[in-house]
C-alpha cells in the first residue's frame, strides 16, 4: 500500500458506515490514515497494512480522544443582513409565525435587509456564524438563499457562499430558494414571479455553477405544490437535483410531491402524511428534520419519526439556521434537541448530521463517513462516548477539527 501523509493514531473512531456491525460503526483503538485530502485506511491500529508509513508520513497521536466524520449541515440560511428578534418579542406577546408573515414581517422583513445589504456586509455576517458551526465540528455547510426573491440579490446571496468556501476549510454547498416566500413586489401575481424564478434564476445559478441543488417552500404561506412542481421541473431541465420545505406548518402534500419528483431531501415534515412517508421511503428521499425551528415555533406536533423509521427513510438533522424560525448556531445543540424532542437515539441524531446528512446533499459517496477513499473530513472530540455529543447542553467537547486531510484553523 502506497504511504501516508498523515496517520491519527491512538483514537477511537465512530466511522458511522453502514456496514459496519459496531453501533456508531466504532472502530476501538483505532487509527485513519489519509493521503492526498482522501482516507486511504481505516482500522485498528495494530492492523496498519505494510508501507502505509512512510519516510514523509507525519503521525499524530490524539490521546485516546474520539474521531467522527466532520458534521454535515445540509439545511442552512446562513447568508442574510439583519435579525428579527423583534419578531421572536412579538410571537412571545401572542402573535404567530404566519401572521406575522402575513402582516409584511417574516421572510419579507429579512429580504428588505438583505436586498440592501453589499457583498461584503452579507460575507462578514455570514462568516461569523460560518464560524460558529465550524467551532462545534462542522466541515460542510449547506447555504440557500432565498431572501433576496430578485435576480441579483438571489446570485449575490450564492456568490456569498461561495466566497465562504474559498475563504475558510469548509465545504460549502449552494442551493437556490429563489420560491422561498413571493416578494411584496409581486403580491397576487405569484405566477409571474415563479417565471422569473424558473426562467431567471435557476438557469444563471446552473450556467453559472453556483448553486448545487434547488430548494423551495411548499405551504400556505409560500407556494403550492402544483408551484413547487414547476420549479422542480425547471431545475431538473438544467440539471439541478430538488429539495423541499415540506409540511412544516400544514400538511400541504410535501412529501409526497418532493418524493414524486425525486428529491434528494424533504425538509422540516412535521406534518406529513403516512402516504408521503411511504413515497418518501419508495423513492429514497431523505427526511431532514429541523428541531430548531419545531423549538423556536414552540410546534407541539412532532415529525413523525416512528413512520419514517419503520419505513427506513433515512433521517438527517440540521440547524436550520435563520433569523426567523431558528436563530440556532449549534449543531451539539440540534442533536440534543434531535433525541429529547422528536426521540431520535443518539445514534440516528448522530447519523443524522453525517451519514444522511451527506445523502441529504447527494454527497453520499464523498463524505459523511470514515471509509476509504471519502474525503478526510474528520471532527476530533474530548469525549468518552459519543453518545455524550448529543447529551451535553453548552460547552462543546471539540478538540479539533481536520478538512480535506489538514487541520482546520479559522484564526
Ligand atoms: O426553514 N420555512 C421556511 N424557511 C425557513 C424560515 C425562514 C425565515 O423565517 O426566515 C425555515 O424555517
Ligand atoms: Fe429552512
Amino acid at each position: 500500500m502506497e504511504a501516508a501523509s498523515t496517520i491519527w493514531t491512538n483514537t477511537n473512531v465512530a466511522t458511522f458506515s453502514a456496514t459496519s456491525a459496531e453501533p456508531y460503526g466504532a472502530v476501538l483503538e483505532g487509527a485513519v490514515a489519509v493521503r492526498g485530502g482522501r482516507i486511504l485506511w481505516v482500522g485498528h491500529r495494530d492492523a496498519m497494512p505494510a508501507g502505509i508509513l512512510g519516510g514523509q508520513t507525519e503521525t499524530v497521536d490524539l490521546g485516546g480522544r474520539w474521531m467522527t466524520p466532520g458534521l454535515i449541515d445540509c439545511h442552512t440560511h446562513l447568508v442574510f443582513a439583519g435579525d428579527r428578534a423583534d419578531e421572536f418579542e412579538r410571537r412571545l406577546l401572542g402573535e404567530s409565525y404566519e401572521e406575522i408573515a402575513r402582516s409584511g414581517g417574516g421572510i419579507r422583513s429579512t429580504v428588505t435587509a438583505t436586498r440592501a445589504a453589499s457583498f461584503d456586509t452579507l460575507l462578514s455576517a455570514a462568516e461569523r456564524r460560518l464560524r460558529a458551526l465550524a467551532s462545534e465540528g462542522v466541515t460542510t455547510v449547506e447555504i440557500k438563499s432565498g431572501y433576496g426573491l430578485e435576480l441579483d440579490t438571489e446570485m449575490r446571496m450564492l456568490q456569498v457562499a461561495l466566497e465562504l468556501e474559498r475563504r475558510n476549510p469548509i465545504r460549502v454547498v449552494g442551493t437556490l430558494l429563489g420560491a422561498h416566500a413571493l416578494p411584496e413586489e409581486f403580491e397576487g401575481r405569484s405566477a409571474e414571479y415563479l417565471e422569473v424564478v424558473c426562467e431567471e434564476m435557476i438557469p444563471r445559478a446552473a450556467e453559472e455553477g453556483l448553486a448545487a441543488c434547488v430548494d423551495a417552500f411548499c405551504e400556505e404561506i409560500a407556494f403550492t405544490a402544483e408551484e413547487c412542481g414547476a420549479v422542480f421541473d425547471a431545475a431538473k431541465a438544467h440539471g439541478l437535483p430538488v429539495r423541499l420545505h415540506a409540511d412544516q406548518l400544514s400538511d400541504s402534500g410535501g412529501a409526497a410531491l418532493a418524493a414524486g419528483h425525486g428529491a434528494l431531501s424533504a425538509d422540516h415534515l412535521e406534518f406529513a402524511s403516512e402516504a408521503g412517508v411511504r413515497a418518501m421511503a419508495a423513492a429514497g428521499t431523505v427526511a431532514v428534520l429541523l428541531p430548531g425551528a419545531f423549538y423556536t415555533l414552540r410546534q407541539t406536533r412532532p415529525p413523525p419519526v416512528d413512520a419514517l423509521r419503520e419505513s427506513g427513510v433515512p433521517i438527517a438533522l440540521a440547524t436550520d439556521a435563520n433569523p426567523g424560525s431558528s436563530p440556532v448556531l449549534s449543531p451539539l445543540t440540534i442533536l440534543q434537541m434531535g433525541c429529547t424532542l422528536f426521540g431520535l437515539t443518539p445514534e440516528e441524531a448522530l447519523a443524522g448530521m453525517t451519514r444522511n446528512g451527506a445523502r441529504a446533499l447527494g454527497l453520499g459517496d464523498e463524505i459523511g463517513t470514515i471509509e476509504e477513499g471519502k474525503a478526510a473530513d474528520f471532527a476530533v472530540w474530548d469525549i468518552d462516548h459519543p453518545r455524550e455529543l448529543c447529551y451535553w447542553l453548552g460547552g462543546t467537547p471539540c478538540h479539533s477539527v481536520i478538512s480535506g486531510g489538514e487541520v482546520a484553523s479559522y484564526d
